[in-house]
């Protein structure tokens, strides 16, 4: 890269036109394609949807670059039999709550972020560009002259610990635990591990790309606001030594050998970006009379299907924030919805899961799946005196889709399944006094 000090500033804003150059004068002015750009670079579009996409959602970028992509190797298959693509509608699947234990680390394996992913559970199908993967990535070593594209899906990333050094053809992201970041479908990137083991969640949306929620009554301020997504500047690799090209394509996995690096993009202008986001800029909002509004109000990113309101995935956080509500019961209420929620946990504690919800674990409830607070939260929210209260040290989200979600085979006889889960209601007793 051209120095730490330039490649890790950032341009705000979510789907916005950035322009950016790692060298002066490598971008053109005025023209896409010039008959011969500046400094002999090659350009090349990248679309992240239709050439005839609404202009409010239209996103695509050009690129300057020292050679363009299509110079690489022969494809050959390559495996990573645990990152599986789609729903198995073959899976028998009790209609269950279902919950996990923090999925550990493998011992002795030494795996990068491409190789120690593992889809946990998913939906829809790639090729028919709905539905999503949920899934984790247990990562103990960097990717150093490997570099991976998806042509699936794009991929939103929930570090949950170590940090992560995320170098793309358009620059360079480094995202912490609280941080997230969206990777566009299709554009090249690699990820580096300095804390040593990380681990994290990943959506892999095969659907219609995240974007900022309408915000409707709530008005042009709140929620997630776009000045705070952060697309990195041009960044390039100097050094040309070989590289090993992964690509994710149909669900199945290829490798071809490249003579040099894909990180030689000298200067970029477009809206398709990779982006990073701080949950902590994350303005709550939330009821200050009684009960509480429905966990929609905590989106950070949705990615629409074709019905109105009725994602194919929403993004949902649960970070810190005040609960100041009278006479009411605090956390959600006992339900069942049309929508199926993956849920994890970056760090603290979930409300309505004190005790049995642990960082590093996940939590599934799909469609008309009944759930609700434990006992023991069930409990307390009964009885507490509803001060001003701050809930604080927690970050919970969820990965809420219309289609239901099928665990793999991997998180029904790998992960460690925490099988009395159904346990922590089974105290809730009828406790009807009849006058
Ligand atoms: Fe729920």
């Amino acid at each position: 890269m051209t120095s730490t000090a330039d490649t890790l500033r950032y341009q705000s804003g979510f789907g916005n036109e950035h322009a950016t150059e790692a060298v002066p004068g490598a971008l053109p002015q005025g023209r896409n394609s010039p008959q011969r750009a500046p400094f002999d670079l090659y350009p090349e579009l990248i679309s992240g949807t239709a050439f005839t996409a609404p202009r409010h959602e239209n996103r695509r970028t050009w690129m300057y670059r020292r050679q363009p992509s299509v110079v690489a190797g022969r494809y050959q298959p390559y495996a990573q039999p645990l990152w599986t693509t789609g729903g198995d509608r073959e899976t028998a699947l009790a209609p269950e709550p279902m919950r996990w234990h923090p999925i550990p680390f493998e011992p002795g394996a030494e795996t990068d972020f491409v190789d120690g992913m593992r889809t946990l559970a998913a939906n829809g199908d790639a090729d028919a560009q709905c539905g999503v993967g949920s899934l984790v990535y247990l990562a103990t070593k960097s990717m150093d002259r490997r570099a991976f594209v998806n042509a699936d899906g794009e991929l939103l990333v929930v570090p949950q610990q170590g940090r992560l050094v995320i170098t793309t053809e358009l620059g360079v992201l480094d995202v912490k635990p609280g941080e997230i970041a969206v990777l566009p479908r299709g554009l090249a990137f690699k990820v580096a591990v300095p804390d040593g083991p990380s681990r994290g969640y990943v959506c892999e949306n095969y659907g219609a790309q995240f974007r900022l929620p309408e915000l409707g009554p709530i008005g042009s301020n709140g929620l997630a606001n776009a000045r705070d997504f952060l697309a990195p500047v041009a960044a390039y690799e100097d050094s040309n030594a070989p590289y090993e090209l992964v690509k994710k394509f149909g669900g199945r996995f290829w490798r071809a050998p490249a003579k040099g690096t894909p990180f030689n993009v000298v200067a970029w202008h477009g809206n398709l970006t990779p982006v990073k986001y701080d949950t902590v800029n994350f303005m709550t909002i939330g009821s200050i009379s009684f009960d509480h509004p429905d966990p929609s109000i905590f989106t950070v990113l949705t990615s629409p299907s074709d019905t109105p309101g009725t994602a194919n995935c929403d993004f949902v956080i649960f970070p810190p924030r005040w609960l100041v509500m009278e006479d009411t019961f605090r956390p959600p209420w006992y339900h069942r919805n049309l929508m199926s929620e993956f849920m994890g946990l970056v760090y603290g504690e979930y409300d309505a899961k004190p005790g049995g919800f642990k960082p590093g674990g996940a939590s599934l409830h799909n469609a008309m799946v009944p759930h609700g607070p434990d006992e023991e939260a069930f409990e307390k929210a009964s009885t507490v005196d509803l001060k001003p209260q701050k809930l604080d040290n927690t970050l919970a989200f969820m990965f809420e889709s219309r289609y239901r979600f099928i665990p793999t085979a991997f998180a029904l006889n790998t992960a460690p399944l925490d099988t009395g889960y159904a346990d922590c209601w089974a105290g809730l007793k009828d406790q009807f006094s009849k006058p």
